[in-house]
């Protein structure tokens, strides 16, 4: 590696002076990239400290929580909660909001955590990630009502995630492209590393929990069936597989390679529109994904569009190269 490349806080100096970047953003940032440090260091430590396995507690979503999701979702809370400006968090593994502020002001961050993505990879030493999502408030607000922070992804400020595989990496945007960082054993430092990320406009490989196809609807049905025609079938190309059971992992890999993830509603989970959660993965996944160039649905609009209803709420979700997306929401229309 070329230890002259920029370090994440010389970044965000730049992308500051540049960008007219709020100081108080650029403290967050920094506290982000503080927890997902400490994060990926216990998670390789996890082994040694006993702390791969469950917990006897479920969270709000009813899944079964890890040990490490536990102790993620504590880091961001302790290292996140300093910055003056944020308002509330709100992570995944915690049905309440944590308000920071009696009074919140207008300019205020509201800050969603996954604090620990593709969890069940953790037991079997698969890459897991992090996911962080930043917006800010328009105007002052009465902290008494929870409702009143719920804003749509289209507000987001900032947003990315951490994966903690062979190397752990930090990929943000703020709104001006996306750009990716290695942390450096040894300095401890984020380097720039993956610098104006893109997404290849076309792909051929998807990525599909294919174990549900028998609960899809027909569009992601139809075009499953056609991607592994492959050459023969209707869109002439040889497509290729993956899945990780990781969405940073897919994200990530999608980001440099290019490629299609869809984690749909089907009838297995119809009556809450999806597996995933809109606030702190469809959202920020959604913000970096078009920041790359890239196209991020439900099949029927626009992830960013969409306007929520509760923090927990879960989401249909396609994101990728803008090819594939766009061949899915042709034929969510045409079904
Ligand atoms: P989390 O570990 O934060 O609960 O998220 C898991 C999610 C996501 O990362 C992944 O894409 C999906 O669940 C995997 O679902 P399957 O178990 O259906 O493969
Ligand atoms: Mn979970
Ligand atoms: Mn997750
Ligand atoms: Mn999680």
């Amino acid at each position: 590696m070329n230890v002259t490349q920029i370090t994440f806080s010389e970044f965000l100096l730049s992308e500051r002076s540049q960008h007219k970047l709020d100081k108080d953003l650029i403290f967050l940032l920094e506290d982000i990239a503080t927890s997902c440090r400490i994060i990926s260091h216990q998670i390789r430590g996890g082994a040694f400290a006993g702390k791969l396995g469950a917990t006897k507690s479920t969270n709000v979503q009813g899944e079964t929580q890890k040990q490490l999701d536990v102790i993620a979702n504590e880091v961001f809370v302790r290292h996140c909660s300093n910055c003056g400006r944020v308002a509330a968090l709100v992570l995944e593994e915690v049905d309440e909001i944590y308000w920071l502020k009696d009074k919140p002001e207008a300019g205020d961050y509201l800050v969603y955590f996954d604090p620990l993505d593709g969890s069940s990879n953790l037991d079997v030493n698969l890459s897991v990630g992090s996911i962080f999502s930043i917006s800010q408030l328009p105007t002052a607000i009465d902290a008494t009502d929870d409702r009143s922070i719920l804003r749509a992804g289209s507000e987001q400020i900032s947003a990315g995630y951490s994966v903690y595989g062979p190397s752990t990496s930090l990929v943000v945007t703020t709104g001006n492209g996306v750009n990716g960082f290695t942390h450096q054993q040894g300095t401890g430092e984020f380097r720039l590393t993956f610098p104006d990320m893109l997404i290849p406009e076309t792909t051929a490989e998807f990525a599909i929990n294919a174990s549900r196809y028998s609960l899809w609807h027909p569009p992601v049905r139809r075009y499953f069936d056609e991607c592994i025609r492959g050459k023969d079938g209707p869109r002439n190309k040889a497509f290729n597989m993956r899945w990780t059971a990781s969405m940073v992992a897919e994200v990530h890999r999608i980001l440099i390679r290019g490629g299609v993830f869809l984690y749909p509603s089907d009838a297995g989970n119809i009556s809450s529109g999806g597996k995933l959660r809109l606030m702190y993965e469809a959202n920020p996944m959604a913000f970096v994904i078009e920041q790359a160039g890239g196209a991020a649905s439900t099949g029927t609009n626009r992830i960013l569009d969409v306007q929520p209803t509760s923090h927990h709420q879960r989401v249909p979700v396609i994101l990728g190269s803008k090819e594939e997306v766009t061949v899915l929401d042709r034929y969510h229309r045409e079904s």
